[in-house]
């Protein structure tokens, strides 16, 4: 069996949380070699893992002749960097969303790893949630007929509390848009395409969080018109008082077509809410076992917390791609095509209106 060794840069949150664990259950990954610049969050990982092979420098690690494929789970500012140094070294990259920090960056990214033909990924978690694939599966096989609306609320509370480089616009270029909304903007475009314009506002609540200035927005909106017709309505926010934080806190999506209505909430249960026509309340309806895990994924889905568990075939995803010589889901050209949103959102809420969206490919 061949072996992937895998290096992490970046031993954060998400990596204790997601990447480590999500590795582990993989049986052809290794992970190698750790990174971080912070030398206490580097022994906690490495004890935590019991990898020995550790560097504060990112470019150590990626050269490794034992590193095939690389990990990025540092603030955004590194990502574009760190992961044009690995694709130059030939090396396969699973990045964190957002992938960059902005538009330009994400497409030169994007190219060098196609022109490098490494497998590229963008670590858009919530297209592994069982509910939302079925949901998406339902969508594409055309249950809900024409679809009209998309709709979706991500809503936490994290009052005035300090959110690190989340806050600092140098080190993360936009705050709950790229944070929390990136990843149901990639929701957007999978279920409805492209979007052809928006209009969006932002709005930061608390410029100072525990005592540290805080220049990004907390709160974002906006309205869509895609491409394909349908209209979309998104908004996230980290100042809803009283709605908890995490994974635990309000994650809705719903869509409205011409024959059905379907909406997930992120939840214990893998289930959907479905209206149909001529109905007037939504009823319950279960997602089939085989949505209950990533195709191919050794993952055990009566395992662990449903709230955590499913970002674990995220891991699964990028390594059988690798083996497989084939593209990841999603790509560098997904989180591409977020960033132009991204950007664009950042634009209309500058200039107070519509903005047409890039088309990338
Ligand atoms: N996909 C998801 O669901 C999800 C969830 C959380 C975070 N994220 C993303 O993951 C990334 C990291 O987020 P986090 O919550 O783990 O942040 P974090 O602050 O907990 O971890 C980031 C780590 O990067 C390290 N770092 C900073 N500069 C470095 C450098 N030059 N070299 C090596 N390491 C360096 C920091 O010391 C820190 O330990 C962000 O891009 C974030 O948006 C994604």
């Amino acid at each position: 069996m061949k072996t992937i060794g895998v290096a992490i840069i970046g031993c954060g949150g998400i990596t204790l949380q997601n990447h480590l664990p999500g590795l582990a259950l993989c049986p052809e990954a290794r992970v190698v070699a750790l990174c971080d610049n912070d030398a206490a969050v580097l022994q906690r990982a490495s004890e935590q893992s019991g990898i020995k092979a550790c560097f504060s420098d990112y470019k150590e690690a990626i050269h490794r002749d034992d590193v095939h494929a690389v990990i990025i789970a540092t603030p955004n500012v590194l990502h574009g960097p760190i992961a044009l140094a690995a694709v130059a070294a030939g090396k396969h990259v699973l990045c964190e969303k957002p992938i960059a920090m902005n538009l330009a960056e994400a497409v030169e990214m994007y190219r060098a790893a196609e022109a490098a033909r490494v497998r590229h990924m963008t670590a858009f978690t919530y297209r592994f949630v069982p509910a939302f694939r079925y949901l998406l599966h339902l969508v594409q096989a055309g249950a809900i007929g024409q679809p009209y609306h998309f709709r979706v609320q991500r809503f936490q509370d994290w009052g005035t509390r300090a959110v690190g480089w989340r806050q600092v616009k140098k080190l993360a270029s936009t705050g709950e848009l790229g944070d929390m909304l990136s990843h149901r903007i990639d929701y957007a475009h999978a279920l409805m395409g492209h979007i052809k314009t928006l209009v969006a506002d932002l709005h930061r609540f608390h410029d100072v969080r525990e005592g540290q200035v805080s220049d990004l927005e907390d709160w974002v909106a906006i309205i869509a018109r895609f491409a394909a017709g349908g209209t979309g309505v998104m908004e996230s926010s980290k100042v809803c008082t009283g709605r908890g934080e995490s994974a635990r806190s309000q994650d809705y999506c719903e869509v409205n077509g011409s024959e059905a209505s379907l909406v997930y909430c992120m939840g214990q249960k893998p289930e959907l809410q479905i209206g149909r026509r001529g109905q007037s309340t939504l009823e319950p309806l279960p997602v089939p076992k085989e949505f209950l895990v990533w195709p191919g994924s050794p993952r055990d889905p009566s395992r662990g917390d449903p709230l955590f568990a499913f970002r674990y075939d995220q891991n699964f995803e990028f390594i059988d791609a690798i083996l497989n010589q084939r593209p990841c889901v999603p790509s560098f050209l997904d989180g591409a095509r977020a960033q132009a949103v991204i950007d664009v959102t950042v634009q209309s809420a500058n200039e107070k209106r519509w903005v047409e969206v890039p088309v990338v490919t």
